[in-house]
């Protein structure tokens, strides 16, 4: 059976972005492959968390994964520090990733201009890490957003110099994957660029914000004074409210809107109001398990053992044959 592999970072609470980015293609997807999901806490530390939020976070991360779906009788659910396998593998990796190739990667570039007081070396060698988590279950294919096509580019790349590096056959080259057919990138509410979890608290709308929340976020998106010609291309602000419409409103609601906007008639309010009921209806039952879930620290640790045991067994077996392959031989 194909593997799957997919990670998010425990940085905070999840957002639509996530959701639709990665989280409900991995939930279709654990229907009818072989499934494997973590929280990628390694990768946090390049942000240099405290050990209460770290903790926290992953907790957290861990609850909303269950609440939006995934399902730990079907997918292997793990936490990427429990598996010293990736550690080991991204060690070796890094030995043939090369500095100007890891400094042209474009999230490097960004982070290093956000963070210009933290250039660690983990930020350089995020892609090696990452390259490690997907080939460490040999995976084919990894539900992921449109941010991270450039570090599945990096993950072939390192597959196949491998490979050639030890003329073997070993490891597959994984594909980015999205039940569309193209990645796809949630935008934010303030007019530019995509939902994320660093751009401001009115940007994104996350998986556990209440009704209210949504409302007066959805309510307080950038828009403009409306068209002024008949079917005039939509500028960017208002073309992100429609990106988040076709994300979670009926065909015939897209369609009215589209049809207003198209014959200047449209009122932007109404347009927020429906969109932010949508996505409370949407939202509504990953809410109510959240707080369930939360409460249940039992069945947390359950779901984490398990899934440490399920995810370790698979990369001990790739870790064991890279060593043979490498040339690491028991006397
Ligand atoms: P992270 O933690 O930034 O985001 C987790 C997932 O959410 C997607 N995503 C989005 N998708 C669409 N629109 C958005 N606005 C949006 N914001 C976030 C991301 O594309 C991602 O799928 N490097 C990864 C974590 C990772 C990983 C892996 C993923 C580590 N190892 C191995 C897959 C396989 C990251 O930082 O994602």
């Amino acid at each position: 059976m194909e593997i799957v592999v997919s990670g998010i970072r425990p940085t905070g609470k999840l957002h639509l972005g996530n959701y639709f980015g990665a989280l409900s293609n991995f939930r279709k997807m654990q229907e009818e492959y072989q499934c494997f999901f973590f929280i990628a806490d390694y990768h946090s530390l390049t942000t240099h968390p405290t050990p209460v939020d770290l903790h926290g976070t992953v907790k957290q991360v861990l609850v909303e994964f269950l609440a939006a779906g995934i399902d730990p009788g079907k997918a292997t659910i793990y936490i990427q520090s429990d598996l010293p396998e990736t550690a080991e593998l991204y060690l070796l990796l890094n030995m043939n990733a090369y500095l100007g190739e890891l400094e042209r990667v474009t999230t490097f570039k960004e982070k290093a201009r956000k963070q210009p007081e933290n250039i660690n070396a983990g930020l350089l060698t995020y892609p090696c890490l990452m390259a490690a988590d997907i080939i460490i279950h040999r995976a084919l294919k990894v539900p992921v957003g449109k941010d991270q096509e450039q570090h599945l580019e990096m993950t072939r790349t390192f597959a196949r110099r491998f490979n050639r590096m030890y003329q073997v056959d070993f490891f597959p080259e994984p594909q980015a994957f999205n039940f569309g057919d193209e990645l796809i990138k949630i935008p934010g509410l303030d007019g530019s660029g995509k939902m994320g979890k660093s751009e401001g608290e009115g940007n994104a709308i996350y998986l556990s914000d209440s009704p209210e929340v949504i409302r007066k976020k959805v309510l307080r998106a950038v828009t403009d004074a409306g068209p002024e010609r008949e079917n005039q291309p939509k500028p960017e602000p208002i073309r992100n409210l429609f990106t988040l419409l076709s994300a979670v409103s009926s065909p015939e609601t897209i369609t009215f809107f589209e049809e207003q906007y198209n014959s200047c008639r449209i009122r932007y309010g109404d347009l927020k109001k429906q969109l932010a009921e949508d996505i409370i209806r949407y939202t509504d039952p990953i809410r109510d398990r959240i707080h369930e879930l939360s409460a249940d620290d039992a069945f947390l640790r359950k779901v984490a053992w398990m899934g440490r045991d399920k995810a370790r067994t698979s990369a001990g077996q790739t870790i064991r044959e890279v060593r043979e392959i490498i040339g690491f031989r028991e006397f």
